[in-house]
């Protein structure tokens, strides 16, 4: 099937089309799909409550289109390419049959487990072909498939659990992670110790470590799969039906599980796949998320599966054996296409270029960039080492909640300015608006972006509480989706973010809420209070600056600053380790009690000389005292 628009006139009149009759044209992309059962209606949607149905009354398995409706033209084509950790282990491959077939075993194996429609199933895995087959499998029987990125704490983990009412859970005796080894059964036995709704673990035998099994209810995934059919009936799903639920942070409280439903799901990320990479038949494809984060989801996963390309799966890190692993990946594989996060163009270009010239790249085609802004320098040395100066950089734009990109060229056919998103994609109607919620209409000019009609694969809620999804998306502008992101428009039309406008920071391309890190921090004892801001780094897009009362501080700083560590390691997990701890005697609030946060963003940039007006403060005092603390800081920055 091909979806693909093949030059930038074609997407200007794709556009134009889709604005102008929306319905029409998402019919028009839909039919290439199987469904079980025709859809009625292509779109119902309002956004206050709010409640957004796409292709109702509509029935389909997403397997069934990724799966077996290429298995005659391309069965025995591959699907999934597996490249280790270390290079000296051999790699995997899998056809379009063989994927097919495990993942129909898997499914067999989960249905005898008591799994079935509707059942949430918890993943925690490491990045190897079971986790996809396992995530398919899921789809296969119509279990909601939960993926928990296998850095997270055992105590995120059983939130997660605990939030999602899991029944099964998924993992595996360890992961590789360059020279490291980290066992994930221990961290999973811990986390089932705090909750109680969990009846089968399935643990996959990796690193060959040694674990402990709780009698009836582990089992070992090869046991699971022994003897198991590899044909399993394709559940009919309702487009609206649960696919999957994925946890995200967000500004206040615990983070959110972000529900996306089967049909719209399915139909943007296959259209996005094919656009935005300009992937074309044979080609090999290459995303370097972990399949923990919605980039794996969407352009590991569904996208390339659901377009019957050659998808390829990594395990390692950027900088491990050394820093040329990505390059000697794309050399071997020919890759064609490659997307990546800016935080590791940026942890290899302090490598310099050696190691991306030692490599044949002459395969790549596209690439592209996505997680946070990239930054210019980035930018162009991704274009003119990686890409030669011939591949066209894809800046790709999207959230957890948008399930699939929203801004970004087509690969080689629009026009790309280094660190602009570039246009919307067809469907897409974004706005900007200005904090009383009017659309601004001059270019270069700062604001809230929103979108302001609905698309297929946007977020429907968040598990078990709409409330939430309504207040934090649907309240800000209403009638409008917003994002929590700043943008600006160039003059002719092209979008250039600016980064979040709420508590949520970019952190190596994960998205952390700080007043999750601050729960964490304040679950040390001797912690009163804590405000955490994000701060400019180099490598990181943004570092975690903490600032924490802890009265009993002393002169023994160093030591609670490793205690502090390790409590946010044990409450969410090492990604959301603090770069920077700074004990202050207070925090600067208003007389209503609210942190100052702007002053504290300020501090921790370096930019004290402007802090804006602080008469309002409480006690300004702390303002100096934070000011003098920081300074510490400045080397380096
Ligand atoms: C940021 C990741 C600038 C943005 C797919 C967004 C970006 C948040 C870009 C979502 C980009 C993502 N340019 N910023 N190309 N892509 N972001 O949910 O702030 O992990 O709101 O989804 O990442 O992060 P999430």
């Amino acid at each position: 099937m091909s979806l693909r628009i093949t030059s930038f006139e074609q997407y200007q009149e794709v556009y134009r089309q889709s604005v102008d009759d929306p319905d029409g044209f998402w019919d028009g992309v839909a039919r290439e799909f199987v469904w079980q059962r025709p859809y009625d209606e292509v779109c119902r949607w309002e956004f206050d409550t709010p409640d957004v149905k796409w292709f109702v009354g509509g029935q389909l398995n997403i397997t069934e289109n990724a799966l077996d409706r290429h298995i005659p033209t391309r069965g025995e084509e591959r699907a999934l390419l597996w490249e280790p950790n270390d290079p000296k282990v051999p790699s995997r491959t899998m056809t379009y049959r063989e994927l097919l077939a495990e993942t129909c075993r898997f499914a067999n194996a989960l249905k005898a487990l008591g799994v079935g429609k509707g059942d949430r199933v918890i993943l925690y895995m490491p990045m190897v072909p079971e986790m996809t087959v396992a995530v398919l499998a899921c789809a296969r029987i119509g279990a909601v498939h939960s993926v928990v990125f296998a850095g997270f704490s055992a105590k995120a983990l059983a939130d997660r659990i605990e939030d999602a009412q899991a029944k099964v859970v998924l993992t595996a005796d360890g992961l590789n992670r360059g020279a490291k080894q980290v066992l994930l059964k221990p961290i999973v036995d811990e986390a089932l110790a705090q909750v109680g709704c969990v009846q089968h673990v399935v643990v996959l035998r990796h690193l060959q470590a040694e674990v402990n099994m709780v009698m009836n209810r582990d089992c070992w995934w090869d046991h699971c799969v022994d003897g198991m059919p590899d044909h399993c009936h394709a559940v009919p799903m309702d487009s609206e039906d649960l696919l999957f639920i994925l946890y995200t942070s967000g500004s206040t409280g615990k983070p959110k599980g972000v529900v996306h439903t089967c049909g719209g799901y399915m139909v943007y990320t296959a259209y996005t796949f094919q656009n935005v990479f300009q992937y074309e038949p044979g080609d090999v494809y290459w995303c370097t998320a972990d399949l923990g984060w919605i980039t794996g989801h969407s352009y590991i996963v569904y996208g390339p599966l659901l377009s019957g390309a050659t998808t390829l799966m990594f395990e390692g890190i950027p900088t491990w054996p050394d820093a040329g692993r990505f390059w000697q990946v794309c050399q071997k594989w020919k890759v064609n296409q490659f997307y990546t996060a800016p935080t590791a163009i940026r942890s290899l270009m302090v490598s310099g270029t050696e190691p991306v010239l030692a490599c044949d790249l002459t395969s790549l085609k596209v690439l592209g960039s996505v997680g946070e802004p990239i930054n210019e320098e980035a930018w162009h040395w991704y274009h003119t080492h990686v890409g030669q100066g011939r591949c066209p950089v894809v800046d790709t734009w999207w959230q957890t909640e948008t399930g699939g990109i929203l801004l970004s060229g087509l690969g080689g056919l629009s026009p790309m300015k280094p660190a602009h998103a570039g246009l919307p994609l067809p469907g897409i109607q974004p706005v900007l608006l200005e904090s009383n919620g009017q659309e601004i209409v001059e270019s270069n000019t700062e604001g809230a972006l929103c979108i302001k009609h609905p698309w297929p694969s946007m977020i429907r809620t968040t598990y078990g509480d709409h409330k939430r999804c309504r207040e934090v998306y649907f309240s800000a502008f209403p009638g409008m989706y917003f994002t929590g992101d700043g943008a600006k428009r160039t003059a002719d039309g092209m979008f250039r973010i600016i980064g979040r406008v709420d508590d949520v920071i970019n952190v190596s391309g994960h998205r952390l809420g700080t007043a999750e890190i601050e729960d964490a921090i304040n679950a040390h004892p001797a912690v009163v209070e804590s405000a955490v801001v994000g701060f400019p780094h180099e490598v990181k897009g943004s570092g975690i600056h903490a600032f924490v009362i802890c009265p009993d501080v002393g002169r023994d700083e160093a030591d609670w600053q490793v205690e502090i560590v390790e409590v946010v390691s044990r409450e969410i997990g090492k990604i959301a380790k603090p770069d920077r701890i700074q004990f202050v005697p207070g925090l600067p609030k208003t007389r209503s009690g609210k942190i100052m946060r702007r002053i504290l963003r300020k501090v921790a940039e370096g930019q004290t000389g402007d802090l804006g007006d602080v008469s309002t403060l409480l006690d300004p005092s702390v303002v100096d005292a934070i000011i003098d603390g920081a300074d510490r800081f400045k080397t380096g920055r």
